[in-house]
Parts: structure tokens; sequence; C-alpha cells
């Protein structure tokens, strides 16, 4: 989006959500391998919103899978502790929020109803499961009912539906309203696009329009704080949800507070800063990951193309960054940029992260017969609960 074509000013209100009211209504879009503690410590340090967890199924929660509890750790001083749950049966899903709040784990709770990823979909969960609008209904009531007991908000992110002619999302907007959740967030993509195309902003403002009762986000291609303005402008939306475009650049929470407060303010790092992030994302995942550096080395090797994107930085050194053993061979390899390199400006920004093409979602056999849950056993449902990542 271009400056000329789009305020680069807003003055939205602060978003409320349940008893939480956030200043600047932005929030971190939940991403698998993302949006950690560490991850999210950065972001929240650059700027206001709400700052997601990685999805967390429901059943690995409610086994305590060592890796479900590191997965909803937050760091004390985070204001409000969202959890995004993942889950295909309202018993599954309503034990994970009951854990969540009896044990006081979580401020802020989202339900997934967006993933694409084929092992989810064919078993009829994710981004397939609004579609039987009864399974759906008897999802979101049931969290709603359990996060209500502690005065937990629960939200849904949702994508526009399956195909171009199989859409769910004013079905299960209204469902999600009706049954009492605290806002509904749309990725305006369908399953079928994975994350393809350009993201349909109509289909926000459709939405928007259609619940005039219930705070509406938007998400999808939003890579500035202008894309950000001309979101909200374009389709009335009361927050956005930022995914791919803070991937490497967790500064982007700074231009949105000031995009959001009123402020033509926008931060273009030199190279040493973008150096100096990295550098401190390593220490938190270091921490985040309980001292095991192996882990955190391999997790940030993913993020350095997305940081590093359009800087003059060799072929060479990003190699190496991209093989990085350990916290002291990345400061040794970042102390060799030139840190007075300066922001590439239109190189760095634009789309960044996951793009692939569209194709047809796996899904279960008679899956599109009906609407309602017949004919596919709870078995199946129940199946559909693994250990996914993402999406
Ligand atoms: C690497 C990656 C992991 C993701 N993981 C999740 C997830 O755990 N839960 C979820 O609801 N969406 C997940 N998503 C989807 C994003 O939350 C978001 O809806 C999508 O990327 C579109 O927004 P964007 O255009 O701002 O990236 C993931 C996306 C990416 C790229």
């Amino acid at each position: 989006m271009s400056l000329e074509t789009h305020p680069a000013k807003l003055d939205l209100p602060p978003l409320n959500l349940g008893r939480h009211t956030i200043e600047t209504p932005v929030i971190l879009a939940p991403m698998a391998g993302i949006t950690n503690r560490a991850y999210r410590r950065l972001c929240r340090e650059n700027g206001g919103g709400l700052f997601v967890t990685e999805m967390v199924t429901s059943r690995a929660l409610v086994e305590r899978s060592p890796e479900s509890l590191r997965i909803i750790e937050h760091d004390d001083d985070e204001p409000i502790r969202s959890v995004q749950l993942y889950g295909v049966d309202p018993v599954t899903v309503g034990a994970a929020v009951r854990l969540l709040v009896e044990e006081d784990r979580a401020d802020h709770i989202d339900l997934n109803f967006g993933c694409p990823v084929p092992k989810v979909t064919r078993k009829g969960g994710g981004a397939a499961l609004p579609w039987k609008k009864d399974l759906f209904k008897a999802i979101v009531e049931t969290a709603v009912r359990e996060a209500s007991k502690g005065d937990v908000p629960l939200t849904v992110k949702m994508r526009k539906g399956i195909d171009a002619d199989h859409l769910t999302f004013l079905d299960a907007g209204r469902i999600a309203r009706d049954a009492g959740v605290a806002a509904v967030a749309l990725h305006g993509r369908t399953a079928n696009q994975f994350y393809s195309g350009h993201a349909d902003w109509d289909a926000i403002a459709e939405l928007r329009e259609a619940l005039p009762d219930v705070p509406v986000l938007g998400n999808g291609d939003i890579w500035s704080a202008e894309d950000a303005v001309a979101m909200v402008n374009r389709t009335g939306v009361d927050g956005v949800v930022i995914g791919r475009g803070c991937q490497g650049r967790p500064w982007l929470f700074a231009d949105l507070q000031a995009a959001f407060e009123g402020s033509d303010e926008r931060k273009t790092p030199a190279l040493g800063e973008v150096a100096a992030a990295v550098y401190r994302h390593g220490e938190l995942l270091v921490e985040t990951f309980g001292g095991d550096e192996i882990v955190a080395m391999r997790d940030i090797r993913k993020h350095m193309a997305w940081y590093f994107k359009g800087y003059v930085v060799g072929s060479d050194i990003r190699t190496r960054l991209a093989t990085v053993p350990t916290l002291e061979e990345l400061g040794r390899i970042l102390g060799e940029l030139d840190p007075e390199s300066p922001y590439p400006g239109q190189d760095a920004e634009g789309p960044r992260g996951r793009a692939g093409r569209p194709k047809r979602t796996a899904l279960p056999d008679g899956w599109l017969d009906s609407q309602e849950l017949t004919g596919v056993g709870a078995e199946m449902i129940k199946a559909a609960e693994v250990d996914v990542s993402g999406g």
C-alpha cells in the first residue's frame, strides 16, 4: 500500500476484549514456531498491543505435555497472558479452557479455526471445522462457558471458508457472536488459498457490517503501519491482527503504535540495530528454552532471512547466520556486519514469510455434503486432535 493512497494517521479507540482494554488495537497473530515467549517480548518492548502464544492443542494441554506447557508460559510482566487453543471436540476444548482458567494460566483465550494444514483439515479440523455449524457452535459455546467462569474473554480466529464455494465466515461469525465471544478475527483467505494471493479485505468489511455488536478484527497482508491504517479505513474493523509482517521486524509494533496515535514516526533501523535485536532475540530464546542453546539457535535460524531482508549482508555471512550453532558464534558473526549500513527502504518492506500456492483443501470423505456433523464419526473428529503446528 502506498502512502499516497492511504492516510498515514489514524485515531482508533482502544480495543475492549471483555475486561481488558488494549490501548493500541493491534494483535500479534499466533504463529506456531514464531510467537514464543522470546519473540512476544521483543514485539511487546517495541509497542502496545496484544501478543498471542503459538497455538497449543487442547488434547496436549489437557494431557500436560511438556511442550504444551512450554507454549503457554508467559513472562511475569506480560500484562495480558493470551493463549491460542486448537481443538476439534467440545469436551477436550472445554477441559483445556477449564485448565487455563482454574489454574490462572491465561487472561485471554483465542480459538483457532483457521489452520489449512492437510493433516488437520483431512480430519475435519482447523479451517474445515466451521463448515459443520453444530460442531463449531458446540465448541465455541463450551469454551465461552468455561472461560466466563474466570471472567476470561474468549475470541475466535477463522478464515473465510474452505473455498470460494464453501464460505463459512458469516455464519461462523454470527454463531460465535451469539455464543458470547469477545471478538471475532477474520483472515481474509479461504483454506484453499493457504497463504497465496491477496487477503480479501472486502470480506472483512462484510463481516464487520454483519456483526455490529461485537468487535471484529481484520487479518491478512498487513506489511506496514500504513497497511494497518488502510485496513481500518477500508473495513471499519476494531483492530488488526498481524502475522508475517512482524517476522524479522518486531519494531513494526513501534510503527503501528505511532500510526494509531496519529504520528508519522517510523522505525528505519540501521544494520547495527537489527544485529542488536537478533542477538537479544537469541538470548531470550536461550532463556525461553530453559538454557538449551542448541534448541534456541535452531529456532532463531529461520528468522535470519526476515531480519536481514533488503540489507547489505554478504551471502557468506547469511549462510553462517542461517546455520549458527551457538550464541557466542551468533555474536561473533553479527559483529562482522557494518553497523552503520543504513535501512534499505523499500527492499526491506512488502511481503515476507510464507506464501505458497493455492491447493484443494484435504477433507474427510463427504465432508461438504452436509453442514451438520452427520455420518462422520466422533472418533474421526477426535483423531483430528493431532499434534499440529501452525496455520
Ligand atoms: C509460520 C506461521 C505459523 C502460523 N501459526 C498459526 C497458529 O498457530 N494459529 C493461527 O491461528 N494461525 C497461525 N498462522 C496464521 C497467522 O496467524 C495469520 O492468520 C496469517 O499469517 C495471515 O496473516 P498475515 O498476512 O498478517 O501473515 C500462522 C502463520 C504462519 C506464517
